[in-house]
């Protein structure tokens, strides 16, 4: 039935595909490809918003989760059997130190770590292996920094399905790659950067022998980008001014770029966030790209370098599809440095919330984006972590006791640091310890 409702169609020559059709670009002239319907439907807004809104207190799994609670937006029929994990209904904080920080009023946090495996990586994944199982897919597999990998081999896991993660040796989080081994996956850590994973990975799925669920996969895009509903629904329809997230590969700027045009094209909203998407200094093909007005060929950083290892990408997949979304919205692409990310990460911490380095990306960007004006301090701000603080605690440590080094060999000063302070268990000196300021 979805088949007759939805397509795939590429945005570079606009070739159409029947979604059973496994591809992951355009067979005729390797474009990205997007889901789209087949023809616009009129919505009833305000009762789609009212179902929305009283199915978070049924007890289908479907109506549970933050993203197939959107499901009249994606390209299932409705007796689809979901894998889920109860993913989204993530929280939407209030952060004032970071607002400080930022020298903005007030700032808004959405906490995508808040997810079942701790990453935003979650809601693109519960749909892509949904997929797989329509399509009877045997083997699921992707390339990863650490959070794609985890939350594959969870849902692989949930659906009884043999997974393979390719990661670069040595490169990730040992907390991510913990989780990908507890939920079963193959982990196959090879010699060379994501980059490389990236290439072995879409050229094993070339002969259909693996599923590819990495964000190039349009089935990716469209769980993340319900993202963009339940941010909306949050703030009671009213879209912020700006919306500011990490890049790396650049899926998930491309899901939120067609999560608000979809709300926008049927008035659920009625206009866009400025999208701006931050890169660490050492791995920013895409702001390097966009900060060049001709805009010629896309160069990829051949040696991409950032403690921020979610993201350290120098050949984003998604760049074309990340690029419509900043330039549809007004938005931007700026980039960050290591120092930057280390401070603004551990005063995301101090308002109690918390995230991984390649999330504080946010903070430290929009600190910079109100210093250079572009951010107006009486305008609205909402930034999207991406994981969640515990998926790279030696990053945290090291920060904390002064002793974090960037890829270039330069030390990164614990700005807000906290030490652990070691002291006899006498109850004197305890007490000597916390009445000292
Ligand atoms: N933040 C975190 C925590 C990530 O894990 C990633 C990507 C990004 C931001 C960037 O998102 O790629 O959609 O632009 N991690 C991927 C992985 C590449 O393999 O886990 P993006």
């Amino acid at each position: 039935m979805s088949d007759r409702i939805y397509l795939q169609r590429c945005i570079a020559c606009h070739a159409e595909f029947d979604l059973d059709k496994r591809l992951y670009v355009c067979s005729h002239c390797d474009g990205l490809l997007d889901i789209d319907r087949r023809e616009e439907i009129a919505i009833d807004t305000a009762s789609l918003s009212e179902l929305w809104r009283t199915r978070k207190s049924s007890l289908d799994a479907r109506d549970r989760s933050g993203v197939w609670r959107f499901r009249e937006f994606l390209p299932f029929a409705d007796d689809v059997e979901v894998v889920s994990l109860g993913e989204g209904n993530t929280p939407l904080y209030d952060a004032p130190r970071s607002a400080d920080y930022c020298r903005l009023p007030q700032l808004e946090l959405k906490h995508q770590g808040c997810n079942p495996t701790g990453s935003f990586k979650d809601t693109g994944m519960t749909v892509a292996v949904t997929q797989a199982r329509q399509l009877g897919a045997h083997f699921v597999a992707c390339a990863s920094t650490g959070n794609t990998a985890a939350s594959l081999a969870a849902y692989a896991a949930r659906a009884d399905l043999p997974c393979a993660i390719i990661v670069p040796g040595g490169q990730v989080s040992h907390a991510k790659l913990a989780q990908a081994l507890d939920y079963g996956a193959k982990v196959l850590e090879i010699e060379g950067n994501f980059d490389v994973c990236m290439n072995v990975i879409r050229e094993l799925s070339e002969d259909g022998s693996v599923y590819l669920v990495n964000s190039i996969n349009p089935f990716r895009i469209e769980g993340q980008k319900t993202v963009a509903f339940e941010l909306a629904e949050q703030l009671e329809w009213r879209v912020p001014d700006h919306l500011v997230m990490p890049g790396g590969n650049l899926g998930n700027s491309s899901a939120f770029g067609k999560g608000f045009r979809e709300l926008l094209q049927s008035g659920l909203i009625d206009r866009m966030p400025r999208i701006t998407v931050v890169q660490a200094a050492g791995a920013a093909p895409f702001a390097r790209y966009y900060a060049d007005d001709s805009h010629g060929a896309f160069v990829n950083e051949q040696h991409p370098k950032t403690l921020a290892s979610a993201i350290k990408i120098g050949a984003p997949v998604s760049w074309p599809k990340a690029l419509r979304a900043v330039s549809e919205t007004g938005g931007g692409v700026i980039t960050v440095t290591e120092q930057e990310i280390a401070d603004a990460k551990a005063v995301i911490g101090r308002d109690g919330i918390g995230c991984e380095p390649a999330s504080a990306t946010t903070v430290a960007g929009i600190r910079k984006l109100v210093s250079d004006g572009v951010i107006k301090e009486n305008e609205s701000v909402v930034a999207v972590l991406t994981g969640h603080l515990l998926k790279d605690t030696d990053y945290v440590m090291q920060y904390h006791s002064n002793s974090l080094v960037a890829p270039d060999n330069t030390p990164i000063a614990g700005n807000f640091a906290n030490h652990p302070i070691k002291t006899s268990a006498s109850i004197d000196s305890i007490k000597s310890v916390l009445s000292a300021s």
